[in-house]
Parts: structure tokens; C-alpha cells; sequence
């Protein structure tokens, strides 16, 4: 397996590349509609998706609706859950003209790819996978099938479409590595089909959420993009600080109070020292409605922008209608190339 050193240094490389010729990528990201965005997913991936779009990369994103299911039996409000990203994407400069947004489930053919990109793995190497054992781990439940094979089904989103370019976190690193070997193994079987992916690592920061753990909707410490000012102002007013007036940043012995200076300096571009040193001794209180400004101000124009799209929910559903429509043409496409190299196509 790569390390992680190589695959940060090749995203560095293919950074370089992409920004001179983005007219030889397409990008395909996307995530599983479990919750409301925050400012983890925010800073960590939304934010280097519009960048990536913006210069020009053609950009798929997949709202992986059935992949809800991998590590957790209730599929829970998913179809609010992928409304609320897709308003979070075009708020957040996604343009629906330039980019294709979709659900998974509404792909059938891109779905039809798992059964023969199944044959091409083995069951050891799908047991080998280190997030699908932290995730099986994590969930406290059997190993489901599709937990098992959701490395697999991430190929076939990725693949679906001939995506050469997805930026991942490295939790997913080992999930892109496998479509390499998939992509690899299908041409050598059946005729060059597919481009075998480059993952670009995502260089941002990862956002602690209020309790200084990763921000996650479960841990329930996160700051959802869609939150009112108000209630910004009220989850931040209820994180757990400590009793030390003078703010210092020490994300070890004051897990709560260096989660707001992080979360304040990312909104503002600047450092969790410097901003620790201007609260000075003035305590929690301070720092809290410094936190919270920095947030609202942050997010006001995103927010605005989302509750006018919110307000014309026709709109939404035509991008996603569409985006699905886009989607199912060109997995059809891929589909018949499959079947053509795999001569099943009658
Ligand atoms: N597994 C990803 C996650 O939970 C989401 C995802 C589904 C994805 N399909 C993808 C990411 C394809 C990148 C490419 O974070």
C-alpha cells in the first residue's frame, strides 16, 4: 500500500498539473447524506471542490444515498439530508450548468458496475481494508455485505463516469487505491475501458468540533452550515470550556477552548495564538462571542445565499433531477462499453 508521505506528495504534484491543464480531469467526489453539512465538511472538502471547479475541472458530485446504510441500519431523513447538501453546494458556488450533482440511488447503471468489478477483488483483500475495518469496528454491529464491498461501490462511482481525479480525505485513500486495482484488472481482462484514478488529498486542516474531537453530527459537536446566527450563538454558548481565565491554545490539556480558536481562526484567516493572546486573561466568556462572530460573519453571506435558494425548492429539485439525468446518460454509456469489452451486450 502507498504511504501516506507519497500521497502527499504526488497530490502536490498533481495539484500543480491540474491548476495548468484542468481541461484533462474529471473530478468525482461526494459524500453520504448521514446529516446536515458543517464546517468540517465546509473547510475539509466543500471549500477545494469549488476551487476545483472554478478552475475549470469538469465535477461530478455524488450524494451516495445507499451508502447510508454501510455501518448503520436506519436510513434516517436522507431525503432532507441530500436537499440541505445540494443547497449547501449551490450556495457554496457550485454551479449546476457546469457541474453534475446526483443521488446514487438514482443511477441504476452505475449500480450494475458492482457486479462485475466484484469478480476483479477478493474477499481477503476486502477484509484487508483498514477503514472498512475502523468503520466495522466503529459501528459496534456484524460485518454487513455492503460494509463489506463498500470499497467496491465507491469504484463504481468513481468509475462510472471515468473520473481520473478525486479528492478524498485520507481516511478514503485505501478506497481510491482499490478502483486503481479494479480499473487496472478490468483493462487487462477485458480491453482498456476505464482510467485508473488519482486521488488528491485534501490539504485543509481538520476541523475539531466544539468538544475538540473531530466535528462529526454524531459526536453532536458540530456547527452545521445551515444553524441560524442564533443558534450558532447557542451551540457555542453550551461547548465545554474550562475554569482558566487566561486563553491559551493547548488542543491536549484544554481540548474545548483550542476547538474555539481553531474554529475562530480558520473563519478569519488568522492564528490560534495570536488570537488566544488578544483574548488575554479575559476568559471562556470572551472567547466564546469572539467564536461566535467569527462563525456568523464567516457564514453569513453562505447562509444568505442558501436561504434564498431554500425558498425555491423547484429550483433544487431541477438541479438534482437533472443531475440524475446527467448521470444515468453517461453511466449507460460506460455500462454498454463494459458489456461490449465483456461481450454481453445482445
Ligand atoms: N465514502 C465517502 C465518504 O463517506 C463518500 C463517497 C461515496 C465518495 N462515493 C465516493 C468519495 C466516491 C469519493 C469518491 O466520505
Amino acid at each position: 500500500m502507498t504511504s501516506l508521505a507519497t500521497s502527499v506528495e504526488r497530490s502536490e504534484t498533481l495539484r500543480t498539473d491540474v491548476a495548468a491543464n484542468p481541461g484533462r480531469y474529471r473530478v468525482l467526489t461526494g459524500e453520504r447524506p448521514t446529516g446536515p453539512l458543517h464546517l468540517g465538511h465546509y473547510f475539509g472538502t466543500v471549500a477545494e471542490r469549488v476551487r476545483l471547479h472554478d478552475s475549470g475541472v469538469d465535477t461530478f458530485v455524488v450524494l451516495a444515498d445507499y451508502q447510508v446504510v454501510t455501518d448503520r441500519d436506519a436510513i434516517g431523513r436522507v431525503r432532507d439530508n441530500v436537499y440541505s447538501a445540494v443547497l449547501d453546494y449551490l450556495a457554496a458556488g457550485i454551479d449546476p450548468d457546469r457541474a453534475t450533482i446526483f443521488t446514487h440511488s438514482a443511477v441504476p447503471a452505475l449500480n450494475q458496475l458492482m457486479l462485475p468489478f466484484l469478480s476483479l477483488v477478493t474477499e481477503a483483500e476486502l477484509h484487508r481494508n483498514p477503514t472498512v475495518k475502523a468503520e466495522h469496528a466503529a459501528s459496534g454491529r456484524a460485518l454487513s455485505g455492503l460494509l463489506l464491498t463498500y470499497p467496491v461501490h465507491q469504484a463504481a462511482d468513481i468509475l462510472f463516469c471515468k473520473g481520473n481525479l478525486v479528492p478524498v480525505g485520507k481516511d478514503n485513500l485505501p478506497h481510491v487505491e482499490l478502483t486503481r486495482v479494479i480499473a487496472r484488472r478490468f483493462n487487462d481482462r477485458y480491453g482498456a475501458v476505464f482510467p485508473e484514478p488519482q486521488a488528491l488529498l485534501t490539504s485543509s486542516p481538520e476541523v475539531p468540533g466544539l468538544d475538540g474531537r473531530k466535528m462529526s453530527k454524531s459526536y453532536g459537536n458540530a456547527i452545521t452550515l445551515s444553524m441560524t446566527a442564533d443558534e450558532t450563538a447557542a451551540v457555542i454558548r453550551k461547548a465545554p470550556t474550562d475554569s482558566d481565565r487566561r486563553i491559551t491554545f493547548d488542543p491536549v490539556a484544554r481540548p474545548g477552548v483550542s476547538a474555539l480558536l481553531t474554529t475562530t481562526a480558520l473563519c478569519t484567516g488568522s492564528d490560534e495564538h495570536e488570537i488566544a493572546d488578544t483574548i488575554g486573561d479575559a476568559g471562556a466568556g470572551a472567547l466564546k462571542k469572539i467564536a461566535t462572530e467569527a462563525v456568523n460573519d464567516f457564514l453569513a453571506a453562505h447562509r444568505r445565499r442558501r436561504d434564498d435558494l431554500a425558498g425555491n425548492p423547484d429550483h433544487v429539485h431541477a438541479v438534482l433531477r437533472e443531475g440524475n439525468r446527467r448521470a444515468c446518460e453517461i453511466a449507460e454509456q460506460t455500462l454498454a462499453e463494459v458489456r461490449t469489452a465483456m461481450g454481453t451486450m445482445y
